[in-house]
């Protein structure tokens, strides 16, 4: 019966095809049509700003044009387009800031732009937020009320991929993902219909937006529980390159079970430049208690010799806003992979040597490359009466001894991209041989930190994979957004042995 009505379809819109010299352009005009001035095409400064903004150059897809819908309805509308056509195909981009290629942007299709989606409205217990906006302008706005929400610590970053995909925040070690205060998504399902997903309304929607992502709808507002906050302590530290192993030592320390502390937030990197042939480790951290600074983070701060020293006493929104400056100005290709593992006493110095013995051989073959190795904690697990997608255990405590890393590299010359982004793959192998050696291996792979190589949403779990699969044939039962979205991490592929039989 499925296979009639798709062949039906397909001959109803063959009238069209023929219109049009091809899908993308008859998508285009179409788009045109229901949203107006809304949709750019090349050559328009709009679509070039658009283009010319994604922070990182191998995002800069041309496609055959960009939307940029004002609203919840304007999203509706260009839902309902892109459906009648089943064959046009299209990308969504909130703040832009995931790094695989083809997963906010296409090339033969139109790009939803989400930025002028951007309201941001504190209303009573929640700041609702546009789904287009970026963290900064969040701060921006409710920082004067001494509130904060769980968000981003780079104000640079959207809110749209970094909430659907988890979103690791100043708080998490004390409260949990970000994602899990979310007290409601406005979302557009594939019919057009714009709905409410919250812990009473459509619950399992609910907690599948909580890491599925964008294989449901595309979420237009997040309604943000708020809480009071005064300052932070933390700020930018970076030591001379001897003092590595102190500070891979110091971090090994925190993330002993024993010495917990849910205040201590942040991340510490060790960065080697291929053109200087030099290794600078850095602390990025934050203390969100700052009457008790450093707390845990004491180890960490003492390590010398320093060579800058950027802690300081300030408000959340001031921290996100500096720590932009550097992404603003980097301008590159920028790839990364992540995996996850729990602390032991020598795992992260292993993980660390292997890095650094191998990343200048890298840097021979790849000459001007920067990369960073990153180690950072997990979060806590939200109450079980309000489940997110990852698959942790109600009593487990992966904010104690949990930690994911990132390999990243920043490169100029396009070329490099396929090579490496094996050498990510490798690395990955080795660092996962290394924990799986030690007991210490998490199958949870961080969505938002994930190379196009990796299967995040496998790793939640069997169990969390199958509500998901089964929340997108509930939601959007013709699987429009598996077949027409083709970017970002998907639940069903054409390869798979499960989506003939779904559809
Ligand atoms: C400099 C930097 C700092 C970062 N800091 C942190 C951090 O502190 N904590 C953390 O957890 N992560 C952090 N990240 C990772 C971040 O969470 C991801 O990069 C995330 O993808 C950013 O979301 P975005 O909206 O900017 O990205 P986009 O690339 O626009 O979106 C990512 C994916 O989500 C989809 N998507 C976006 N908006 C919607 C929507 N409204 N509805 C449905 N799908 C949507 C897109 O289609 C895309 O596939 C950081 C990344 C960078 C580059
Ligand atoms: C496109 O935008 C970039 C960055 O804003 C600008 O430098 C460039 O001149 C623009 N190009 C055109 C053709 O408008
Ligand atoms: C379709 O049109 C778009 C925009 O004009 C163009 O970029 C793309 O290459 C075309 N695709 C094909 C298959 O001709
Ligand atoms: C929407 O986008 C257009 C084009 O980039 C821009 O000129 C306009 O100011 C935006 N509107 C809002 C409300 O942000
Ligand atoms: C926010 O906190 C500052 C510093 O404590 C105080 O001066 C200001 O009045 C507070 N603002 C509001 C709206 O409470
Ligand atoms: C949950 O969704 C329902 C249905 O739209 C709505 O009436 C209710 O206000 C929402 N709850 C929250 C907390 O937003
Ligand atoms: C700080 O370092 C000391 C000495 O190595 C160690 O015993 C202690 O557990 C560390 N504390 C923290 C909070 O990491
Ligand atoms: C790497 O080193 C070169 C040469 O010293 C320098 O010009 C460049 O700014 C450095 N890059 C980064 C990202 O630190
Ligand atoms: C932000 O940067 C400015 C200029 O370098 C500096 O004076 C200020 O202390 C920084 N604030 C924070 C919170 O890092
Ligand atoms: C990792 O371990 C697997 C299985 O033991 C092995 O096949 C593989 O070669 C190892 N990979 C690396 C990069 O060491
Ligand atoms: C498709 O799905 C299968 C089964 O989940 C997976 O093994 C495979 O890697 C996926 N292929 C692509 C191209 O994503």
């Amino acid at each position: 019966m499925h296979l009639s009505t798709r062949s039906l379809l397909t001959s109803l819109f063959l009238g069209v095809a023929v219109a049009y010299s091809n899908v993308s352009e008859s998508t285009c005009e179409h788009l045109s049509k229901a949203l107006g001035d809304e949709v750019f095409y090349p050559e328009s400064p709009a679509y070039n700003a658009s283009i010319t903004s994604y922070p990182f150059i191998q995002l800069r897809l041309e496609p055959a044009c960009v939307l940029k819908p004002e609203s919840a309805e304007d999203v509706s509308k260009a839902v309902k387009v892109l459906r009648k056509s089943r064959k046009s195909k299209f990308a969504v981009r909130g703040g832009g800031h995931n790094a695989n290629v083809g997963y906010n942007n296409i090339i033969d299709g139109a790009t939803i732009d989400m930025r002028n989606v951007s309201k941001v409205e504190i209303v009573g217990d929640v700041v609702q937020v546009g789904a287009g906006a970026i963290w900064q302008q969040v701060y921006d706005e409710i920082s004067p009320h001494n509130i904060s929400v769980m968000g981003g610590r780079i104000g640079v970053v959207g809110v749209g991929g970094f909430l659907t995909g988890g979103g690791i925040s100043f708080f998490s070690p004390e409260l949990g993902w970000s994602c899990d205060y979310v007290q409601n998504f406005q979302i557009v399902l594939a019919t057009g219909e714009i709905v409410n997903a919250n812990a009473t309304s459509k619950p399992e929607l609910f907690a599948a937006l909580k890491g599925g992502q964008s294989n449901f709808g595309i979420v237009t507002r997040f309604d943000l529980k708020h809480f009071p906050v005064g300052n932070l302590w933390g700020g930018r530290v970076a030591f001379a390159p001897t003092a590595d192993n102190d500070l891979i030592e110091a971090f090994t320390n925190l993330k002993n079970p024993d010495n917990f502390d849910p205040y201590a937030a942040g991340w510490v990197t060790n960065r080697y430049n291929g053109t200087a042939k030099t290794f600078t480790p850095t602390a990025i951290i934050w203390y969100t208690k700052a009457e008790s600074a450093p707390g845990a983070w004491k180890n960490v701060s003492d390590i010398e010799p320093k060579v800058m020293n950027g802690l300081t006493t300030a408000p959340l929104v001031d921290f996100a806003r500096n720590a932009s400056m550097v992404v603003k100005t980097q301008q590159t290709n920028t790839i990364w992979a992540t995996t996850t593992f729990r602390m032991t006493p020598t795992l992260a110095h292993s993980i660390h040597k292997k890095w650094k013995a191998l990343i200048p051989k890298v840097a021979e073959t790849y000459p001007g490359i920067v990369s960073e190795l990153t180690f950072q904690s997990l979060a806590k697990v939200p109450d079980a009466a309000t489940p997110n997608s990852f698959g942790f255990s109600a009593d487990s405590h992966p904010e104690k001894d949990g930690v994911f890393l990132q390999i990243i590299f920043y490169f100029m010359d396009a070329s490099y991209l396929p090579g490496l982004e094996s050498a990510l793959a490798d690395f990955i192998n080795i660092f996962d041989n290394l924990s799986e050696a030690e007991g210490a291996k998490s199958k949870f792979v961080y969505l938002n930190f994930a190379a196009a190589f990796q299967e995040p949403l496998k790793s939640y779990g069997e169990s969390e994979l199958w509500k998901l699969r089964r929340t997108s044939k509930k939601y959007d039962p013709e699987g429009f957004f598996q077949r027409q979205l083709p970017g970002g991490f998907k639940l069903f592929n054409e390869t798979d042995e499960h989506y003939h039989h779904w559809w």
